[in-house]
């Protein structure tokens, strides 16, 4: 397992890639956390999938506490933490005991945010499962619930002591979900490295392999724009690139229909945010396009037609990212090169959308 240290404002914590049971995890758990109550959050797949590794390889966590927490991102709400806090109460989870979230995005998310908050606050851990969680949601530092299908409107800075990457746990990650981490990495290209944007394009996802440097690369791009703006008061905001629309399509489809993985999502912003780019003068032709076969052709992204544009503007309306009533987001003006606080109108909007029907029955 390899040791990389990632800094973050005045906090530093370690991330290694590798198999877990190549002595680090276990030397923390067994030195550093040796007195400490131990509890795991997982979901109910990663419950399936990947505990009982965690529980067959490291006699430390024999007595921990389990907490399934229901799996999707309709349950990444402040409903589910207090019934966790709850639990935590009833076990007497005290302030130096140790968190240890196992699983994708929404488990990270939400486990950091429990258990920064509870008793102001106890160590926690990431163990991601998911390829999103490995290369992006784990990293960084936030922490967070949606409130009324309104994306992470709840959460806290708040760093883990360690991250473990064990790409092991890959193997059971159901496709939709390796396609969702994609595109991610794929975000982390656009905005700063049109050489990973370029490895990234060669994914076969049929044959899935995805090699330690490759999630190394992506994680490393999020880590230098994070460690130099921690609480997004500038560069960081470049990681929202994809989000505007993404964040709204994945609130309308939470409120009204079956929920959309957060990853594709973030595919359909990036076709109209990568729109809006190219509107304003800003982006190359070539590269909309290009941007537009790599994602489109490669994974397919849902149907939006019949849609209003007024039903996406609503929850724009509401991002976190804007300033002073306006909405503001992330474009690009090369593969590898974004801009951040830019405006978007209502008008620009309906025109993306327009492109993006266009570019998805092509
Ligand atoms: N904090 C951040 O900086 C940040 C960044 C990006 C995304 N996010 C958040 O991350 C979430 C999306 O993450 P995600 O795509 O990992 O979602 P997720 O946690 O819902 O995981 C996707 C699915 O994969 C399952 N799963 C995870 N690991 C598995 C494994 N090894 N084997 C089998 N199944 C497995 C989960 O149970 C779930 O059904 C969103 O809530 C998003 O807002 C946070």
């Amino acid at each position: 397992m390899s040791k990389k240290t990632i800094q973050l404002d005045a906090e530093t914590y370690p991330v290694y890639i590798g198999a877990l049971t190549n002595g680090e995890f276990e030397s923390l758990l067994t030195r550093k956390y040796v007195a400490a109550k131990k509890i795991i959050f997982v979901d109910e797949n990663t419950h399936g999938c990947c505990l009982e590794y965690l529980l067959t390889h490291f006699e430390a966590l024999g007595e921990a506490e389990v907490i399934m927490l229901p799996a999707g991102e309709e349950h990444k709400n402040i409903q589910i933490c207090m019934q966790v806090w709850e639990a935590m109460t009833e076990y007497r989870i005290s302030r130096n005991d140790l968190a240890i979230c196992l699983g994708g995005g929404v488990v990270t998310d939400m486990g950091g945010f429990i258990a920064s908050l509870y008793k102001r606050g106890i160590d926690f851990i990431h163990v991601p499962t998911s390829l999103l969680a490995m290369t992006d949601a784990a990293i960084g530092g936030k922490t967070g619930v949606d409130l009324a299908n309104y994306k992470n409107l709840l959460g806290v800075f708040s760093t883990p002591k360690a991250v473990f990457i064990d790409p092991n746990f890959l193997e059971t990650l159901p496709v939709i979900d390796k396609v969702g981490g994609w595109m991610e990495m794929i975000k982390h290209g656009l905005i700063a490295d049109a050489l990973h944007f370029a490895e990234l394009k060669a994914v076969n996802f049929h044959e899935f392999s995805m090699p330690e440097e490759v999630i190394y690369r992506s994680l490393t791009i999020k880590n230098e724009i994070v460690k130099h703006d921690p609480f997004e008061k500038n560069i960081r905001k470049m990681l929202n690139f994809g989000h505007t629309f993404g964040h709204a399509a994945e609130s309308f489809f939470l409120e009204n229909t079956e929920p959309v993985n957060h990853g594709i999502a973030v595919g359909m912003g990036m076709i109209i945010e990568s729109y809006w780019s190219w509107r304003k003068g800003l982006l190359e032709e070539s590269d909309l396009y290009e941007i537009c076969s790599v994602i489109i052709d490669k994974v397919g992204l849902p149907d939006l037609t019949g849609i209003p544009a007024e039903h996406f503007w609503m929850y724009m309306l509401n991002d976190k990212k804007n300033d002073r009533h306006e909405v503001r987001t992330v474009l690009l003006k090369a593969v590898g090169a974004a801009v951040y606080d830019e405006v978007v109108s209502f008008e620009l909007l309906q025109e993306g959308l327009e492109f993006y029907h266009r570019m998805n029955k092509e």
